[in-house]
This record gives C-alpha cells, sequence and structure tokens, in this order.
C-alpha cells in the first residue's frame, strides 16, 4: 500500500442542476461529491432549467452558486441566437459551451451560420467546449483554427474521434479535449448489466473504441467526468435520461489504472488537475490538496455516496484506490468518509 498527496482536482465537466434541476442535485450535494472525489474545483454546465445564456442568467446562477463547498466556475451556453449576448457576459464565465449534438436539454446550436456567428463573437483566451461526436469534431475543429478561437473537445469516446484530435494537434491547430472516465473504463459490452443506468450522451461505444483512448493517452489533456446526475426513478423510468454520475469515482478508477501500471501518477496529475486548470484559468490555491491510497482491492459499493441520486455505475467494480482527506485552502473539507467543509467554503470564479 502507498499513500500520496497530490493537487486538487480540477474538473472541467461537471452538471451541477443549479437552477431548476435541484431534485437531481443540488450545490450542496454536487459540491460535497466533488470533495468526496478529491475535486477542489469544478466547472458547472448551463444546460439548466432555464439554461444560462446571457449576463442576467449567469449571475443567477453565480448567486446561487454562493454555498458551494468546492470552488466552481459556471460555462455560458449557446443558443441559435445569443452570440453577442453570450459573448458580452464571458467575463463571468468558464467559456462558451456549445452542444452540437443532441442530449440532455434544449440547448442545441447545428446550423452553420450560428455556429460561425459564436466563433466569430466570442472573445478570444476563453475555451469554446464543445459536445461534438463524429463528424462534428471535425466542424468544431476547423471553425476553430477559422476563427482562432481555443476549441475543446468534450467526452471524446471513439477511435475516430481521438485520431482525428491527434492529427489536428500534429498540425499545430489549438485544439484540446477531455475523455469521461465511463468511457475509460466501460464500453457497450457493459449495456446489459446496467441497462438504462448505463445510458448517457455520447454513448458507451465499443471496446475497441475504449482502447483507442488508452493508446492514445498522449492525445487527451483532461480527464473529466461529465458528472450527470438523475434520479433513480428518472433512469429507471419510461423515459431515462442520459447521463451518468462520476465525481466520486474518478480517483478510485484512476488510481487503480496507477496501480496497474497503465498510466503514471504524474500523468494522472497532469490530466486531472494542473492541465484543466491551465486550460480554463483556474489558479489552484496552494494548500489544496488530496490525499489518496493505492493499494487495497474493495468493491465500489451501491449507496452510500454524497450524490444525491447516491447510485454509481461503477459499483461492483473492483478497485484500487482510495480518497483519504481533501483539503481546500488549508482547511480539511472532507476526512473519513465525512464532509467537513462549511457551506460557502468555495468560491465562484471568474467574478
Ligand atoms: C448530460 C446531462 O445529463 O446534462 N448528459 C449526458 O449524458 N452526458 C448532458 C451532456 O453533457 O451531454
Ligand atoms: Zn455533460
Amino acid at each position: 500500500m502507498s499513500l500520496h498527496t497530490l493537487p486538487g482536482l480540477v474538473d472541467v465537466h461537471v452538471h451541477l442542476r443549479v437552477p431548476g434541476g435541484e431534485h437531481k442535485e443540488t450545490v450542496a450535494s454536487g459540491t460535497s461529491a466533488a470533495l468526496a472525489g478529491g475535486v477542489t474545483a469544478v466547472l458547472a454546465m448551463p444546460n439548466t432549467s432555464p439554461p444560462i445564456t446571457d449576463g442576467a442568467s449567469l449571475d443567477a446562477a453565480r448567486a446561487a452558486h454562493a454555498e458551494a463547498r468546492c470552488d466552481v466556475g459556471i460555462f455560458l451556453g449557446a443558443t441559435d441566437d445569443n452570440a453577442e449576448a453570450a459573448a458580452a457576459a464571458a467575463d463571468g464565465a468558464c467559456g462558451l459551451k456549445i452542444y452540437v449534438n443532441e442530449t440532455f436539454g434544449p440547448l442545441r446550436v447545428e446550423a452553420l451560420p450560428t455556429l460561425a456567428a459564436h466563433f466569430a463573437a466570442w472573445p478570444r483566451g476563453k475555451p469554446i467546449v464543445l459536445h461534438a461526436e463524429e463528424v462534428a469534431v471535425a466542424t468544431a475543429i476547423g471553425l476553430g483554427a477559422t476563427y482562432g478561437q481555443h476549441v475543446h473537445i468534450a467526452h471524446v469516446s471513439r477511435a475516430q474521434e481521438i485520431e482525428l484530435i491527434a492529427a489536428a494537434k500534429q498540425a499545430g491547430l489549438r485544439v484540446t479535449c477531455e475523455v469521461a472516465p465511463h468511457h475509460l473504463f466501460l464500453c457497450e459490452t457493459d449495456l446489459p448489466r446496467l441497462g438504462t443506468f448505463g445510458l448517457m450522451r455520447p454513448p458507451l461505444a465499443r471496446p475497441a473504441d475504449r482502447d483507442a483512448l488508452w493508446s492514445h493517452l498522449d492525445a487527451v489533456d483532461c480527464i473529466a467526468t461529465d458528472h450527470a446526475p438523475h434520479s433513480r426513478e428518472e433512469k429507471a423510468g419510461p423515459k431515462p435520461p442520459p447521463g451518468v454520475p462520476g465525481l466520486e469515482t474518478t480517483l478510485p478508477l484512476m488510481l487503480t489504472a496507477v496501480h496497474e501500471g497503465r498510466l503514471t501518477l504524474e500523468r494522472l496529475v497532469e490530466l486531472c488537475s494542473t492541465t484543466p486548470a491551465r486550460l480554463f484559468g483556474i489558479e489552484t490555491p496552494n494548500e489544496s490538496s488530496v490525499e489518496v491510497e493505492i493499494g487495497p482491492a474493495r468493491q465500489l459499493p451501491e449507496r452510500g455516496w454524497q450524490t444525491k441520486p447516491d447510485w454509481s455505475a461503477f459499483a461492483g467494480m473492483t478497485v484500487h484506490g482510495r480518497v483519504l482527506r481533501t483539503t481546500l485552502r488549508g482547511q480539511v473539507v472532507f476526512e473519513d468518509g465525512r464532509i467537513t467543509a462549511r457551506p460557502g467554503a468555495g468560491r465562484v470564479l471568474f467574478g
């Protein structure tokens, strides 16, 4: 067994569901889940109800996160007609999120003139994050190169996508990407076992896609969870929404990969903390750290998570990693399985 102290994790793709989705997750439960996972800063997605698309909705969302227990940055979301309004509010956001492909919530932009308007208007210097699958990855890279924008591809899941991104990087284009743990540790062969609890966008892919993500790990910039909580009732119901929680399982899974020799601890720290912090302009505060253990095998539990829906698609998997203690700006905020952070211990970033 070995003990290690790492910098606090920075997760650039999290759905905190505030405002409007508090039956799925609240600021308290979502930011507690982050701390229990060793994550000291999260970037929250704008597909809320109402969505975060302009200065007024961003200000309201920022105010609603005042009780956060970890640091939180908030994305603006693109719509068909908010290119100017989003750009005008950019100072208070961590980036612009564009959903090119269909997923949970009404935010979606797929027409070229509208996409181009966003790329033209958005201030250079903060990333444009795209939910772009398959051929849409090429659209995103092309628009970024044309308009001189930093394009960040969310939750890359297929061999064809990571191969194109690796080639674009080789060609010197300013494109970065993230991969979610569920696409590294699960694939479509897990679906019969998981049922509707294994549905997310992008979907679990073929074993060959999962393997390609591992073999192209040098082209991956960040591990980001796409923590997308939905209640057990919703997932088991007639119209199961896509998405799985992930904040509390990233380190147990990634530390298991270290244990198995699939990546080094130094590379884990780059992928989960230092590179996402640098790409999104987040200062990882001094004295924010996570103490972890690599060693004894255990099974991830069905229940007992901080995230409000209290389920995990990874339950039952054998892991060799555990979060022991999380410290935020010198204060112990998670220890021995308990949250010790006070509400408001986190900061709303980009203010
Ligand atoms: C996300 C959600 O539930 O908000 N769902 C998902 O399957 N990933 C939306 C998204 O990130 O695409
Ligand atoms: Zn998402």
